[in-house]
């Protein structure tokens, strides 16, 4: 009976040792030190920031585990506040979204155990929160070595009396820098090295995060005269807002596949340079392991509709309540004061659903 028992603590002191670096996704995190290192998403998902972050010090000093991370943090300006914009734009984005799912995005220590649909999910969001941030900060000026995005290509300012009339216009303004986003988001994230299966996973959900991004770039334009004519038109690229990721990224949570290896899933990226034309690959989100079932935790839960019940409540029923609240009604313009509106207050009969 010992002797199985030391066999099965060697067998994780093995494992742990092959998967060190295991970015904290460990059978048994006490045996190794290797088992208990975090990986950037872990640490910014769990562990509280409430007494570091009143300073950029302080949050790079709270990286201090992560020796790659709060490096780059230290060293260049405007970093630290994106990493602590980094983790309130996750956990709002993700809680404010899930907030009718069944997992509500809540219990995010138990995620990094293993890799779960939910632990990809989550990486590819602080990803793509990451790299959103930085991209916007270039453009507002608010990243040390870092602007507008570069006006490119064949739209450049040597044309720049282009036929308005035609549909003409040129490329100026000032964009989004998804470009050096994506560059920085890669060393941040460390994604150009290939490491265990795990690893890849992990990355290749990050990557996942990456193209969400990229996806979501729209051109803008803004038409510039004399007294608001349309002389000319300049163009920019921008980002949309960050929810619409959290939306791309929330249906590819719901159809990510398992998987048993990672054959295939994740090739260095190429050595040419990223072109903004490129086409963006729609891709799955892939995980390693069943997660709990999410159902049990769902009693009481408030949902969306007879529909979203359906799903929330794992067919145990649903409480119906009658509520009275109260809304704005009758509104209209006031005569007396100029673009005043004025509204009654109505009672509004709602009904409010819960989960068995
Ligand atoms: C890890 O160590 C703590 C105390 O040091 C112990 O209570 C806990 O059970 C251990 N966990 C595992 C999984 O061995
Ligand atoms: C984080 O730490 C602060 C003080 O250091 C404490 O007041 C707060 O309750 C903690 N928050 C969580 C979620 O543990
Ligand atoms: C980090 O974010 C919190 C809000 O969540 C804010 O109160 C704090 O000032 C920020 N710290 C820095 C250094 O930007
Ligand atoms: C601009 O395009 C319009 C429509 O194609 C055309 O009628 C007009 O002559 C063009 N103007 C110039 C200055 O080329
Ligand atoms: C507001 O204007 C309408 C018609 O213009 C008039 O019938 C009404 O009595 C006015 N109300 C007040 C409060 O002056």
């Amino acid at each position: 009976m010992r002797f199985h028992s030391l066999l099965a603590v060697l067998a994780v002191i093995l494992l742990c040792f092959f998967i060190k670096n295991g970015r904290g996704i460990c059978e048994n995190r006490n045996l190794t030190k290797a088992c208990k290192k975090k990986s950037f998403v872990q640490l910014i998902l769990t562990k509280n920031l409430t007494a570091f972050n009143d300073n950029r010090k302080g949050i790079c000093r709270w990286l201090k585990e992560l020796k790659h991370q709060s490096r780059l943090c230290k060293k260049r300006k405007g970093l630290a506040e994106i990493i602590n914009a980094t983790r309130d734009l996750t956990l709002n984005s993700c809680t404010h979204h899930f907030e009718y799912e069944q997992w509500p995005c809540l219990r995010l220590k138990r995620l990094f155990k293993k890799v779960y649909r939910e632990t990809a999910f989550v990486y590819s969001l602080t990803t793509s929160a990451f790299m959103w941030l930085v991209a916007r900060a270039c453009a507002a000026g608010m990243l040390e070595d870092c602007a507008c995005a570069a006006t490119s290509g064949k739209h450049s300012t040597a044309h720049a009396h282009v036929n308005v009339t035609a549909g003409g216009w040129r490329w100026g303004g000032c964009g989004d820098n998804t470009k050096f986003a994506r560059r920085m988001t890669y060393k941040f994230f460390q994604l150009k090295k290939r490491g265990d299966k795990t690893q890849n996973i992990l990355k290749y959900s990050s990557e996942v995060g990456v193209k969400a991004v990229i996806r979501s770039e729209q051109k803008v334009c803004k038409c510039h005269g004399l007294s608001g004519s349309c002389t000319y038109r300049i163009c920019f690229k921008r980002l949309q807002p960050f929810s619409v990721i959290t939306e791309d990224l929330k249906s590819r949570y719901h159809s990510a596949e398992r998987i048993s290896s990672d054959n295939d899933l994740w090739r260095p990226p190429s050595q040419k340079e990223w072109r903004e034309e490129e086409e963006v690959a729609a891709d799955t989100l892939r995980y390693l392991d069943t997660g709990p079932n999410w159902c049990q935790f769902t009693a009481g839960r408030r949902c969306k509709d007879a529909d979203n019940c359906a799903t929330l409540c794992c067919g145990r029923g649903i409480r119906l309540k009658q509520t009275t609240t109260k809304e704005p009604c009758k509104c209209r313009w006031r005569n007396d004061t100029a673009y005043q509106v004025v509204c009654e207050q109505c009672d509004k009969e709602e009904t409010v659903y819960h989960c068995q």
